[in-house]
């Protein structure tokens, strides 16, 4: 059986983090699931993350995933290296199939360049094959040396090289492909005599081609593939990267974006055709977004359904659902568990939470909606309260179909507006109210004539 070995149990210094390197995101995603990812894609059913610093956390993110993890001891005196890495995983090696060495670092290897590494080594029967790039700037990579038939015959890493060594502009990518009971081989012979004291990963190649093995180079076509994040300035990179990947996808699938650079759309969301995204939108985690929609500037989208032909502006949503044809904002606020039905205007200033808003509704202005569920065509005037919270618990208003809140009521709950119900301006309910009746609760009005004119001549 084919496995990947992804090594992921380095340090990571550089990002100057409590949290482990590989966990950091790119567009949503941690670096280490986009490998994981790419390597299931490339068919690869068995991977074995060798994990070290921040471990705990990095298992327990990958908890449902199906793949094996296994520890690298770390420590003084204790050996280190991506060879010694590779060695945690010589359990899983078999000597009949392909060992797939990833790194966990590297997001941006996609399962196409994968597939095509695996193809090259079996078709060109190689005994190893390392995937390569050809880089203006080669500084900080292993170096590439071929010999005369274009095999290649070492890898030299950047700190054992020799200047003419550090002119080669071809790299190692830190992705190999090795027959399996070879590699097993190979890594028995490894040592830590080198600059660094590390057992090298990369020296394995050396070993089997002295050997009379045959290892194969393998040039990726997009050199940006194989960038690595070491630092926060490699993982903005990466980001920006990932980003105009993202974003070409849903442009070449009909989603109109009016400015890519400026458009945060994370890995794996859909968005329907003929929908427009306008600059400085975010969209984010699980959501989903319908066709001919039109998605304004400072307008977030995290974990929520949106329905065909929704409009929304400069507004928060998160973790809800909104039917078709709704608009939403400028600067509302759906928070969690708010379902939007059917032709539901929710405008200005309106906040609504775990609650379900029933078709053709409209909260134009100025209102909090809590713990309720309300019918259709009802209206909610500026300024209405739904009065949720006593202090100790969350309790629920209901809203029947047709009802009429009227401007700067309260709704106390736990209570229920029947249908049809009107709710007089400035109102504050604490009782049920029938169908069809008019409610007013607030102070009658005293118009007191002359008052002011007394009150001057009283001033003299
Ligand atoms: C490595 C290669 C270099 C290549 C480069 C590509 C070696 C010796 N050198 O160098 O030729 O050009 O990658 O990016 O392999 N790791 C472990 N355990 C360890 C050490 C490292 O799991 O003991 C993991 C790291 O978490 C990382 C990966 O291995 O994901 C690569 O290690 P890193 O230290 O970044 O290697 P480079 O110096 O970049
Ligand atoms: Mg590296």
């Amino acid at each position: 059986m084919n496995i990947s070995i992804i090594l992921a149990a380095g340090e990571g210094t550089r990002m100057k983090s409590q949290i482990p390197k590989i966990l950091h995101k790119v567009c949503g995603k941690p670096l280490l699931e986009y490998v994981v990812d790419a390597s299931e894609g490339a068919g690869i059913k068995k991977n074995i993350v060798i994990v070290g610093h921040g471990k705990e956390e990095v298992i327990e993110y990958f908890q449902e995933r199906d793949v094996i993890f296994k520890e690298q001891p770390i420590g003084k005196d204790i050996p280190y290296g991506t060879g010694f890495a590779v060695m945690q995983g010589k359990e899983y090696i078999e000597d009949e199939g392909i060992v797939v060495v990833l790194c966990g670092d590297t997001p941006l290897i996609t399962e196409d360049t994968l597939k095509k590494l695996l193809d090259f080594h079996k078709e060109g029967g190689f005994d190893g094959t390392v995937l390569t790039a050809l880089l203006d700037d080669p500084t900080g990579y292993g170096r590439i040396d071929r010999d005369e038939l274009g095999n290649i015959y070492r890898i030299i890493e950047q700190k054992d090289a020799s200047e003419e060594e550090q002119n080669i502009k071809e790299i190692n990518s830190g992705i190999y492909c090795f027959d399996g009971g070879l590699l097993k081989y190979a890594l028995g012979k490894l040592n830590n005599n080198n600059a660094q004291g590390e057992f090298y990963i990369t020296d394995v190649v050396g070993i089997l081609r002295s050997e009379g093995y045959r290892i194969g180079g393998y040039i990726v076509e997009d050199s940006l593939e194989i960038h690595g994040v070491n630092s926060r300035i490699q993982l903005a990179i990466s980001e920006k990267i990932m980003r105009n990947r993202i974003n070409k996808i849903h442009m070449e699938n009909g989603v109109t974006l009016i400015d890519p650079e400026n458009t945060y759309i994370e890995d794996g969301i859909s968005i329907g055709s003929d929908t427009i995204i306008y600059p400085g939108v975010s969209i984010q985690g699980s959501t989903k977004i319908g066709r001919d929609c039109i998605i304004r500037s400072n307008s977030r989208i995290v974990d929520s359904e949106i329905q065909d032909q929704v409009e929304v502006d400069s507004s928060l949503i998160e973790s809800s659902f909104v039917g078709s044809r709704a608009t939403i904002g400028p600067y509302a606020h759906l928070r969690p568990k708010s379902r939007i039905g059917k032709a539901v205007h929710i405008g200005n200033f309106v906040e609504v939470k775990n609650s379900s808003i029933g078709e053709n509704s409209k909260a134009g202005h100025l209102a909090y909606i809590g713990d309720a569920v309300v019918g259709s065509n009802v209206n909610i005037g500026c300024g209405v309260i739904f009065v949720n919270y006593n202090g100790r618990d969350k309790q629920v208003t209901t809203v029947g179909n047709n009802a009429f809140i009227g401007s700067n009521s309260n709704l106390v709950a736990p209570i229920t507006i029947e249908d049809r119900a009107y709710i007089a301006a400035g109102s504050t309910i604490t009782q049920d109210v029938e169908a069809g009746s008019l409610s007013i609760a607030r102070a009658q009005q005293v118009n007191k004539r002359g008052w002011v004119d007394k009150k001057d001549l009283e001033g003299k």
